[in-house]
């Protein structure tokens, strides 16, 4: 991290800030701004620099050397401010400035001998956030200079939200505390609930691992990575446990955000409920940067597991796996169950039943795997196991599910509703889009984690389709370091035109955060019939559109921070 004397100079050779002039007026310069800012945040405002760009000094160095060796690590990348997950938002896709390795092989020194360091989307300079008041210098700072601002939590986002060309960051990922309180009571209200407040750093790994500490049971994702109380929580995520025990925002008991008016606010159902109503569902970087937030713990769950799963793929099994689970989608969704499926294994977990019951409605899977194995298909596996939490399953299974890291990947996804499983030919109609959709992008799964069987309480943001479906499907496409323009975009439109197999035949819904790039009817997709509420809500607390993100509510698509974009 640099100073700011250092900062200064690179902001200079970089060249990229924005044009500060307005209406002719005397202002500030940007080096004003910016050292007025960085004493605002008592230094802690440092330059942006490429996740891998200690291989353009020397591909030898032993900084190089590990950049090589964690190219591919998670925890590496979001420790890193400039590392992002998928690494296509480091990069200006437009110009084709960045600074990647070769990810298929990070160890070959092409890209070092082909390309030059650019800085590419990552911002220029970024604050490292310990108080309300650096989120209030930020957005100071943006309102005389012009200059965007973004959110960076862990640098997941799968559309480019936390990164933007000559932006300045405000990095979360430092904010780290985690309390539980057994008498949680919302400020303003009267009855408590259980309650875990964790500051908007901490990570879905760290909250299971307290959560063990503490007898108690949070709901988050399958991934240790993901922030607990940012894009995850605000646009929409969920778990295999979700089925039975809701979505992040049906959990969640209290925010505390900076407004874009600088003012640290208290939103929850006691006061400022538009802007609860607005951060349970809405989706991050929009209305505000949040600090914190509590969530609803609950006792520990046993979780009944069964996997069935082989190692070669083979498209006869999968269909006949797939047909399966189809044929048994609704049963399952209404009794409960969560799970993870792709085109080698699947993955059911049910929290609410006991192993008899738990048997009896996996009947079908159980011998689908007993007769993989009979037949002695290659690495075929069956298990029936029992997790006394979900920490010691996510422990048990989590470290091999997790999606791809350090690649350039499209992502689409859409959300299957209970319509498509009603009648045999409606079951017959989702298994072939669903095994077209696999041959276009192999890399298909179901994730069995809707609240299909939870209702809700009626005041979340999501779109209400998540209520009614059985599964979240995604799906993805990739492309090396040295792809053109020209394959990018191919790559984006394989994964739309793959999704589109199940567009075809379900109403417009998807996930925002796992939502295909150039999603059609985006308002729709993400928030159904909350859209306009939503957008009322933007309006009042960020009149000046000082946060903004790609397919956000009330986005403008005009805006210089989407110059990157395809
Ligand atoms: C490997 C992987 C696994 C995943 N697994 C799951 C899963 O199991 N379940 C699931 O539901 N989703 C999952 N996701 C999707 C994930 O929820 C989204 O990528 C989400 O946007 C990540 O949020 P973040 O805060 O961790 O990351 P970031 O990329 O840092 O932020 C995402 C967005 O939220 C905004 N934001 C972040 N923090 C704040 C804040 N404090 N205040 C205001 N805005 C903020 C950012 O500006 C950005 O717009 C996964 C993603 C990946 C890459
Ligand atoms: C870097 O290391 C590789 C293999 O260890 C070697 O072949 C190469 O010559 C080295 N390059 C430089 C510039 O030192
Ligand atoms: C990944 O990176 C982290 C942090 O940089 C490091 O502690 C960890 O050992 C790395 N993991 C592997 C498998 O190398
Ligand atoms: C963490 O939060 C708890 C509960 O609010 C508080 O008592 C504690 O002082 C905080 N710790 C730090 C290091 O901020
Ligand atoms: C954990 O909590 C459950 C119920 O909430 C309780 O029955 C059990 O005794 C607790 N276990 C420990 C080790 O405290
Ligand atoms: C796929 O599995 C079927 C049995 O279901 C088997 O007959 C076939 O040979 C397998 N195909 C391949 C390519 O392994
Ligand atoms: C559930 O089924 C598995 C696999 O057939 C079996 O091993 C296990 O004993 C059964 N459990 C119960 C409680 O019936
Ligand atoms: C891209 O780079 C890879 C390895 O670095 C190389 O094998 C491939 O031929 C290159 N592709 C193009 C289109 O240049």
């Amino acid at each position: 991290m640099l100073p700011f004397a250092l900062l200064t100079f690179c902001a200079l050779i970089q060249g990229s800030l924005g044009d500060v002039k307005r209406d002719g007026q005397l202002r500030l310069s940007e080096t004003d701004l910016l050292k007025e800012l960085s004493d605002k945040v008592q230094g802690r405002l440092y330059a942006g620099l490429p996740y891998a760009q200690a291989c353009w000094s020397s591909f030898n160095s032993s900084a190089c050397e590990s950049v090589k060796t964690n190219y591919l690590n998670e925890t590496s990348r979001f420790d890193t401010f400039g590392g992002h997950i998928n690494t296509q938002w480091e990069t200006c896709q437009a110009t084709g400035d960045q600074c990647l390795l070769d990810w298929e092989d990070p160890l070959d020194p092409a890209p070092t001998s082909s390309q030059s360091c650019q800085l590419g989307s990552i911002s220029d300079h970024y604050i490292d956030v310990r108080e309300p008041g650096d989120v209030a210098a930020a957005f100071d700072f943006s309102r005389k200079s012009g200059i965007p601002i973004v959110v960076k939590n862990t640098g997941h986002d799968y559309k480019g939200r936390g990164s933007a060309p000559g932006s300045v960051a405000l990095w979360t990922h430092n904010l780290k505390n985690i309390s539980y309180n057994p008498q949680f009571v919302p400020e303003g209200c009267v009855s408590p609930s259980p309650g875990v407040t964790m500051e908007a750093g901490v990570q879905w790994g760290e909250a299971y691992e307290f959560a063990e500490a503490n007898n108690i049971t949070l709901v988050g994702g399958l991934d240790k990575g993901v922030g607990t109380s940012g894009g995850w929580l605000m646009g929409g995520g969920h778990g295999a446990l979700t089925n039975t025990m809701g979505m992040g925002v049906d959990r969640v008991l209290q925010f505390k955000v900076v407004t874009p008016d600088g003012k640290l606010r208290v939103a929850n159902a006691c006061q400022n409920e538009d802007l609860f109503f607005a951060l349970r569902g809405g989706g991050g970087g929009t209305y505000g940067v949040v600090l914190e937030s509590t969530v609803l713990a609950s006792p520990p769950v046993t979780l009944q597991v069964y996997v069935v799963q082989w190692t070669k793929p083979n498209a006869t099994l999968t269909s006949s796996l797939w047909s399966l689970l189809v044929e048994n989608g609704l049963k399952w969704g209404e009794e409960g169950w969560g799970g993870f499926v792709n085109d080698v294994s699947a993955i059911y977990l049910s929290p609410n039943l006991d192993a008899v019951r738990a048997n009896a409605s996996m009947a079908p899977l159980i011998a689908f795997g007993e007769e993989i194995v009979e037949r002695g298909i290659e690495g075929a596996t069956l298990l029936v196991l029992q997790f006394p939490s979900w920490g010691a399953f996510f422990n048990t299974f989590a470290g091999d599910n997790s999606a791809a890291i350090g690649a350039n990947l499209a992502l689409a996804s859409r959300l299957i509703p209970k319509a498509n499983f009603q009648t045999a030919e409606d079951r017959s109609q989702l298994l072939s889009a669903l095994l077209k959709a696999h041959d276009l992008t192999p890399g298909l799964r179901f994730l069995v984690s809707p609240p299909t069987s939870y209702p809700g309480d009626g005041s979340t943001s999501v779109t209400p389709a998540w209520r009614d479906s059985i599964y979240h499907i995604t799906l993805i496409s990739t492309w090396n370091w040295n792809a053109t323009e020209v394959q990018k975009k191919e790559q984006y439109q394989l994964a739309s035109r793959a999704i589109s197999y199940l567009r075809d035949i379900t109403p417009d819904a998807a996930y925002s955060n796992e939502a295909d790039v150039y999603e059609p009817n985006h308002e729709v997709a993400f928030w159904g019939d909350n859209y306009d509420k939503l957008l009322q809500i933007k309006q009042k607390y960020d009149p000046e559109q000082l946060l903004d993100c790609w397919h956000c509510v009330g986005w403008n698509p005009n805006s210089r921070r989407f110059a990157c974009y395809l």
